[in-house]
């Protein structure tokens, strides 16, 4: 099926610059972009946008959907209370399928509404209730990663697993989802180090490896948790050495965060080629840190961003994506300038090719790329006078929310309102 497209195309197929193609034609063919023109394709079908903009769908690579009921709540506290006070008790509550129906259908039509179209999940340590969320996700055309969480040690009793039982609840998770969807996928999911014994992090690590499944978690996100992972764990160096001396270290692990690594350990994720999911609603809102970003990348570290639904208060990655921006600023003057700020266009490429790039050829409307795309009308948005296309983004990360998306598409597929 070949069709076009026709807008104000504008994306980042590197994060330096925006490639914009002002009145053009994407022409996509069984889902994937195969050029972008000027003039008219002959024989194609062609959709007409008019003057809005056509820019590639959001990718958020890390959100936790059971803490969606308790988004902008509880942030006045540090990660550790934080988890024992408000996600924790939350999180238990998944084990009921109708309240995790209710929450998960919710969490889907925000990302949907929020033009999110690949996202990397959490979901709670409960396997059938994780299986719910995946159903949702695939109704909604959303491509996604969705992980069982894997929990066994400094937990409450209610909210903790036997180490033997996790393993086997996992293996029997995956073998019920792995091949169910084409574009929803298992995840392994050790939610951190310090609620995970080294028993289950290695099973983990070998699972993965068997099952050549990708991997997410945590690290260094708050001090107090750096402090206490070098106490449960003496025999290695740092929070990385764990996590990499348990076979959970590799070119298809996401780790969240990354406020607090050693120069050490951003070489090591680099070398490894581990993604780093950039979160800063969440670092603020916990009163973590600001992620040296630019660090990351000048390493040439993967980098992508997250929202961290409920750490994080937003769903919308545009929203994020401004975040990370005012975020490095800060840094750079706390560095003594000498990590630059990210500008709009590393935001925008972080949010969309850079995350992307762990579904594969996603974020991006380069040939063979995935045609996720999103439809902006931005006319609400300002009081008139002539913009370049390239402000006309920039206004809607700063200024728009999803009253502007007005459509949205997952590999050359409309994506209609989510009938639960
Ligand atoms: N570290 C371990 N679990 C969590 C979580 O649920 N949210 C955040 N932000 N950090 C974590
Ligand atoms: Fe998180």
């Amino acid at each position: 099926m070949k069709k076009a497209y026709k807008g104000h195309v504008i994306f980042t197929s590197e994060s330096h610059k925006f490639d914009v193609f002002e009145n053009s034609y994407v022409l996509v063919e069984d889902g994937k972009v195969t050029g972008i023109q000027q003039q008219a394709p002959e024989g194609m079908d062609v959709v007409d946008w008019g003057d809005r903009l056509i820019i590639p769908g959001l990718v958020d690579l890390h959100f936790h959907a059971p803490q969606f009921p308790n988004i902008g709540l509880g942030l006045d506290k540090e990660l550790l209370p934080w988890l024992e006070d408000y996600t924790f008790p939350t999180e238990a509550k998944f084990k009921d399928p109708a309240y995790a129906k209710d929450v998960y259908s919710a969490v889907v039509k925000m990302l949907w509404r929020n033009g999110t179209t690949r996202a990397v999940l959490f979901s709670s340590l409960h396997g059938e209730t994780t299986d719910i969320l995946m159903d949702l996700c695939h109704q909604a055309g959303i491509g996604a990663y969705v992980g069982k969480v894997n929990m066994d040690r400094n937990t409450p009793d209610f909210l903790v697993e036997e180490t033997g039982q996790s393993i086997a609840d996992t293996k029997a998770w995956i073998d019920r989802t792995g091949d169910k969807y084409p574009m929803v996928k298992p995840i392994i999911t050790p939610r951190f180090v310090p609620t995970c014994s080294s028993e289950l992090m290695n099973e983990l690590g070998k699972m993965a490896a068997e099952m050549d499944l990708p991997i997410q978690s945590h690290i260094s996100e708050n001090l107090g948790e750096v402090e206490w992972v070098k106490d449960l764990h003496p025999e290695f160096d740092t929070y990385a050495d764990v996590y990499e001396g348990h076979g959970l270290w590799g070119d298809r692990t996401i780790m969240a965060h990354c406020v607090h690594n050693t120069n050490e350990e951003i070489k090591m994720m680099a070398k490894a080629g581990v993604m780093a999911a950039h979160c800063p609603n969440a670092n603020n809102n916990l009163s973590s840190g600001v992620m040296p970003v630019r660090a990351f990348m000048e390493a040439g570290c993967k980098v992508g961003l997250g929202t961290d639904v409920g750490a994080g208060h937003k769903v919308s990655m545009a929203q994020v994506m401004s975040q990370a921006v005012q975020m490095s600023k800060l840094k750079w003057l706390e560095s003594g300038k000498q990590l630059a700020p990210l500008t709009t266009a590393e935001a925008f490429y972080l949010g969309t090719k850079g995350g992307g790039s762990f579904f594969g050829k996603v974020g991006s409307f380069e040939p063979g790329f995935a045609f996720d795309a999103l439809v902006i009308d931005d006319a609400g948005l300002s009081a008139g006078g002539q913009r370049s296309i390239e402000e006309r983004l920039q206004r809607f990360i700063y200024c728009g929310d999803d009253r502007n998306i007005i459509t949205r598409y997952v590999e050359g597929k409309e994506l209609n309102e989510p009938n639960f």
